[in-house]
């Protein structure tokens, strides 16, 4: 049997129109939520990453703010941009969309960001935060993932989760978020002798690597949820996951499609944490 689809764009829509609500509530108090969010260069990708963000939050009540810095921008100048918006009271979340120009550091950025401003979740506070179960903010692809499993009754507890990438922005939290929510973990990758041994012994599946098609249909477990976070552009140029999705939906119980899975429920996680930002003030 074919799997079952799981439709991220309309849980992200779903759950945005509550957002849009609680917004509303807030706006009501002269809390309006506000999201700032930093580009630096010209980047086309996270040009229109930056613009869905944006998009986003003015669908949902929220007052967003464009930050467009010249790919020349120095370090001070953004770390002095990021000083202000921490102080602003009118800004609840601040992203500097990632990557930056390589000669801007990475980490001293992010660290600039206020952690109760951090609706990325990318800061060191938050990692430790989710690291030790305390309250913080979670990045929002992980998030998003966690949020789709809640919606289709998927119960990670006992089960055996496998995590394909070990990145800060999706592996290693998505990992912490599994365990948290009771799953058996294993994470693999690219130095992971035998891949498909791994991954066939998976519940659940969670591909983020970066890798068109890596994930076949021998190495899936039938009846397995198969989560996508891969965006990719296959052979003839289409846009593609990090799983090889028509033969893998024959033998998965769930997976996510691409697009439509996991990518606008990061979009959606960026606002729930906005407004949480907003609702703490
Ligand atoms: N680049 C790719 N994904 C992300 C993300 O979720 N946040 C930021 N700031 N940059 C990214």
């Amino acid at each position: 049997m074919s799997a079952r689809i799981i439709d991220g764009a309309g849980l992200a829509a779903r759950l945005r129109a509550g957002y849009r609500e609680r917004a509303a509530v807030l706006a009501a108090q002269g809390r309006r939520p506000g999201l700032a969010v930093i580009i630096v260069g010209d980047n086309p990708a996270s040009r229109v990453y930056v613009r869905n963000k944006v998009r986003a939050c003015e669908e949902a009540g929220f007052h967003s703010r464009l930050i467009e810095l010249p790919a020349a921008t120095t370090e001070a100048d953004l770390l002095g941009r990021l000083a202000e918006l921490n102080a602003d009271p009118a800004i609840h979340g601040i992203l500097a969309q990632l990557p930056l120009p390589a000669h801007l550091d990475s980490a001293r950025v992010i660290e600039a960001i206020a952690p109760e401003k951090d609706v990325d979740g990318f800061h060191v506070a938050s990692a430790g935060a989710l690291m030790t179960g305390l309250p913080g903010f979670a990045p929002c692809t992980p998030a998003g993932v966690m949020a789709m499993l809640a919606a289709e009754g998927i119960d990670a507890a006992g089960r055996h989760a496998v995590v394909v990438g070990r990145s800060n922005i999706v592996g290693k939290p998505m990992a912490l978020l599994l365990l948290q929510a009771g799953a058996t973990v294993t994470i693999c990758h690219s130095r992971t002798p035998d891949l498909a041994a791994m991954t066939r012994q998976a519940d659940i599946l969670v591909a983020a690597v970066g890798r068109a098609k890596l994930v076949t249909a021998d190495m899936v477990k039938p009846s397995a949820c198969v989560i996508d976070v891969g965006m990719n552009r296959d052979a003839a140029g289409r846009l593609c996951g990090d799983v090889d999705f028509e033969p893998v939906r024959e033998v998965a119980g769930w997976i996510t499609p691409v697009p439509g899975g996991v990518g606008p429920m990061t979009i959606a996680m960026l606002l729930a944490n906005t407004l949480k930002a907003a609702e703490r003030t």
